[in-house]
């Protein structure tokens, strides 16, 4: 097949950048539309903004939340171990996931680290982990003093790729780490199956995933535990906390065990005099009253997220060097916790992204870069060069580590990546239009920005 009878989209797909620079070069990159006309001057350079207008403020609550935020204050029942609305929570949020059992914790950081130590990640333990994520994925790894390894990412999808795993998996390798990233399910068929060939465990980080599916299942039930925030700036918000779900009742009893400074809970008996090894990770009683509060409104604002995405995505998908994120194989469903997209700034006349992305902020949208290239962070060759890791892991394992701890897709992906909050979502149509106006605004005085 030559260039000419590939698509616009399988070109860019298959194309290097230095290829797709050769054609912006040749005049080879397809003009579009007829939109010059309406762009209009861009408010950088002194025209007026597309948008003026705020967007949806976040969290949004409502004031039937007091009475019970009131109640729980009064009653003086703040801890889970003398109030009822954590446990009431709990069966709640097993319910909505479609799952047997959910236990609730104080993040979702607290959440990763309950279900790596009940599933029996250890020291000196390898799992495999998404880089394209929010840094408590690895760093819970570190914290049970455990080696993180890098997985690249698939472009197309932000999400761990599974064409990639099993190069990384050594002896020592014990678990898998796939993160539903901005609520774009994971390849999770693929995912489970490595895992099942090589015994290795699963653990979803379905921290920005609520509501999310893939094969009509919601995201965080489709491994041995799944993992959520409910951060201030979640799609589900109390302030802080998180939940793990599951539907083996024993592995539950034991995460509820652990999480509660060791003592024995439900099928879990104690061993000997002392209670089990735990900590402290619950949730307090005012955040499962947030909770209960917000989840009255989780579906309609799913739904509505998930429309408005799916209409920014037929006006911006035709824009030369624009790529919206696609679902994974087998996703029926993204939480659309972020909306994102790939920059291609060749087709932009070169324009970086951060001048692309002041452009669109003076236009009255504004847009992040996403996550940086994080399996380089500095925190990375902290943990391998301390006492603890040097203990743990041999001097020839480090090595290699470092040597094979290279990305290339996931590092393009980070210079490429543009996204707008899940808050944009909550609007009307034409708050979408303003969204794809801005970009074609851009896309159009491209030659003006240079
Ligand atoms: C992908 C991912 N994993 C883990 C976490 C950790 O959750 P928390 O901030 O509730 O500890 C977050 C939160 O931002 C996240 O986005």
């Amino acid at each position: 097949m030559d260039k000419n009878s590939l698509t616009r989209r399988q070109f860019i797909t298959t194309a290097s950048s230095g290829a797709i620079a050769a054609a912006v070069a040749s005049g080879a990159v397809p003009a579009y539309g007829n939109v010059s006309k309406k762009a209009g001057k861009l408010a950088m350079l002194g025209g007026q903004p597309v948008r003026t207008k705020p967007w949806s403020e976040w969290p949004i609550w409502d004031q039937s939340a007091e009475g019970d935020i009131l109640s729980v204050l009064r009653s003086g029942k703040w801890f889970r171990g003398w109030g009822t609305k954590v446990t009431e929570f709990e069966k709640k949020y097993a319910e909505l996931m479609g799952a047997k059992r959910c236990l609730a914790t104080a993040s979702g950081t607290t959440a990763l680290l309950v279900a790596m130590h009940t599933l029996g990640i250890d020291a000196g333990d390898e799992v495999l982990v998404a880089p394209y994520t929010f840094i408590a994925t690895f760093n819970v790894v570190f914290q049970s003093k455990a080696l993180p390894v890098f997985v690249d990412t698939d472009q197309e999808t932000f999400t761990m790729n599974p064409d990639k795993i099993e190069e990384r998996i050594t002896k020592r390798t014990r678990a898998i780490i796939p993160v539903h990233i901005m609520g774009q399910p994971a390849d999770m068929d693929r995912i489970n199956a490595i895992a099942k060939k090589h015994n290795l465990l699963v653990i979803e980080d379905a921290c920005q995933a609520w509501l999310a599916e893939y094969n009509h299942k919601k995201c965080g039930t489709l491994s041995d535990l799944g993992c959520f925030s409910f951060q201030n700036s979640k799609n589900l918000p109390a302030g802080e906390g998180g939940a793990i779900v599951g539907n083996n009742e024993e592995i539950i009893d034991r995460c509820y065990t652990f999480h509660n400074c060791g003592r024995p809970h439900g099928s879990v008996k104690a061993t000997g005099k002392n209670p089990l090894r735990g900590t402290n990770y619950r949730m307090q009683e005012f955040q499962a009253v947030i909770l209960m509060s917000q989840m009255k409104r989780i579906q309609r604002d799913a739904d509505t997220r998930l429309e408005n995405a799916l209409y920014l995505t037929s006006r911006i998908k035709d824009i030369p060097g624009v790529i919206p994120c696609k679902l994974a194989p087998g996703a029926t469903r993204s939480a659309y916790h972020l909306y994102a997209f790939r920059y291609k700034k060749e087709y932009f006349n070169n324009i970086p992204r951060v001048r692309f992305r002041s452009a669109m902020a003076a236009e009255g949208v504004g847009c992040g870069p996403g996550y940086g290239p994080q399996n380089k962070d500095g925190l990375i060759e902290d943990a391998l060069s301390s006492k603890g890791y040097k203990r743990l892991f041999s001097k020839k394992r480090l090595k290699k580590y470092r040597e094979e701890n290279h990305l290339p897709d996931n590092d393009q992906l980070c210079q490429e990546a543009i996204w707008f909050s899940q808050k944009f979502l909550l609007g009307t149509k034409s708050d979408m239009d303003d969204i794809a106006n801005a970009i074609l605004k851009v896309y159009e005085n491209r030659d003006k920005l240079a």
